[in-house]
């Protein structure tokens, strides 16, 4: 047949190559393509037990989260000022108030009062909240500053 020269090849030509050769391997490979068919849904169900445990350790304890992030500089009992004011009574405290906690003047003379949004606010960037502020561990994760925040202002625990 002669093209035109301006067309391109039958499509149809083209296409019988990898038709062919997938023929092929579909008879003589097939317990080999089932092996690997196996192997991929072992891969798969282990990804979901991984992928499961990940989204319970997202599902943040607030409190875990505390002792791991925020205690080696606070501490819940009231008076227990370390590097940081002591967290006891956080809730519906105004910011920089705690009696002999070292505080920076930022912090001191900011408006700010404490509750589960402005903890949340603060926690995700310390330094642009209150500009000068000296915390300057951010929290990240939205679910675990929420984790936090909640378990900090919920009653019996930040609250006086
Ligand atoms: C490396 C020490 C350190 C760590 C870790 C730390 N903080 Fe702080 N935090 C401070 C310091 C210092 C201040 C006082 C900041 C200032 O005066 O500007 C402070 C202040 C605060 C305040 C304000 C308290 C008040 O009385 O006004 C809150 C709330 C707070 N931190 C929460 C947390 C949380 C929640 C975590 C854990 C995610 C955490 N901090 C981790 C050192 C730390």
């Amino acid at each position: 047949m002669k093209l035109p020269a301006n067309e391109a090849p039958s499509l149809d030509y083209r296409a019988k190559v990898p038709h062919k050769a997938r023929r092929n391997y579909l008879t003589s490979d097939r317990s080999k393509h089932l092996t690997l068919l196996k192997s991929a849904s072992i891969a798969t169900s282990v990804l979901a037990v991984v992928l499961s445990s990940e989204s319970l350790a997202q599902e943040a304890d607030g409190e875990r989260l505390f002792r791991q992030r925020c205690s080696s500089c606070h501490s819940l009992e009231a008076g227990q000022n370390r590097t940081g004011p002591s967290l006891a009574g956080v809730n519906g405290r105004a910011a920089g108030s705690v009696e002999d906690a070292r505080y920076s003047p930022a912090l001191r003379d900011s408006d700010v009062v404490w509750n589960s949004e402005t903890l949340d606010r603060f926690l995700a960037n310390p330094r642009q909240f209150v500009p000068g502020t000296t915390m300057s561990i951010s929290v990240t994760n939205e679910a675990q500053r929420r984790a936090l925040a909640e378990f900090l202002t919920a009653s019996g625990r930040g609250t006086p």
